[in-house]
């Protein structure tokens, strides 16, 4: 089986600093994989170099079945080969209503004059309830998105992802500032997202990761120190020594 992802010897420096240092690693084709590892050891910029918003100094990014360089593309070239990403702060429209929130990102593809004079097919209306269920927010379609919850916010934004239908999905920090209830909801969604597609979740809160009860990769320095079961890698002694500052 060959990987969906594939970074390879990946270096990048940012003013001499070596932020990402010869990073090597695979994502599976409906993997779901944390990423964790202390404050700037690279995970925000492993999925800016993914996402085609920092290039690499050198080496190897590989996308699909026919193994594309990402690093060729545009930021947007790559979100339309299928890489969703979702930010820490929520862009949802919040004087829109759930639904059409959901109809929009649908229909992103569409120039805004269009999804304007668009008239909403069953399908479509069908997709967005189907959404609202995969996401917790079935019973609040007619809500103004700006009166929902901050969980609420973060999981439409999930949703928002999900209608594009991407291959990877990739989360950053998900669990900042949720409730545990909010928190115990999204590794739910992400574990159910990730059995269609790929998701990779960078997270700093231990239980929220020992949930997603996925394989995990540890970052330190711009390198993988570990890899494996969250049990597993807290047992090596770097990691270990990583974390506890030494
Ligand atoms: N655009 C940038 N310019 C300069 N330094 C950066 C830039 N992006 C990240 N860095 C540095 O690279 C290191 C890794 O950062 P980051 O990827 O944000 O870490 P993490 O997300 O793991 O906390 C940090 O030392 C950070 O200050
Ligand atoms: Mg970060």
């Amino acid at each position: 089986m060959t990987a969906l992802l594939e970074v390879s010897g990946v270096s990048v420096s940012f003013d001499g600093f070596r932020a990402i240092n010869n990073l090597s690693f695979e994502i599976g084709h409906a993997e779901l994989r944390a990423i964790i590892g202390p404050n700037g050891a690279g995970k925000t910029t492993f999925m800016d170099i993914v996402t085609g918003k920092t290039r690499p100094d050198s080496g190897r990014v590989l996308w699909g079945e026919r193994s594309v360089s990402l690093l060729k593309m545009s930021e947007s070239q790559i979100a339309r080969a299928g890489v969703g990403r979702k930010f820490q702060r929520p862009t949802v429209f919040e004087d829109q209503s759930v639904f059409d929130n959901l109809l929009m990102a649908l229909r992103k593809d569409r120039a805004p004059w269009k999804v304007l004079a668009y008239r909403q097919s069953a399908e479509d209306r069908a997709r967005v309830a189907e959404l609202a269920d995969e996401i917790g927010l079935g019973d609040q379609l007619h809500r103004k998105s700006g009166e929902l919850s901050h969980g609420q916010k973060q999981w439409l934004e999930i949703g928002m992802l999900l209608a594009q239908e991407p291959r990877l999905l990739l989360v950053d920090e998900p669990a900042a500032g949720m409730t545990l209830a909010e928190r115990e909801h999204t590794t739910d969604l992400l574990k159910e997202a990730a059995k269609t597609r790929a998701v990779v979740v960078v997270e700093h809160d231990m239980d929220f990761v020992r949930r997603l009860d996925c394989k995990v990769t540890v970052l330190h320095e711009g390198s993988v120190l570990a890899e494996g079961s969250l049990e597993h890698v807290t047992k090596n002694r770097q990691v270990i020594d990583v974390y506890l500052g030494r």
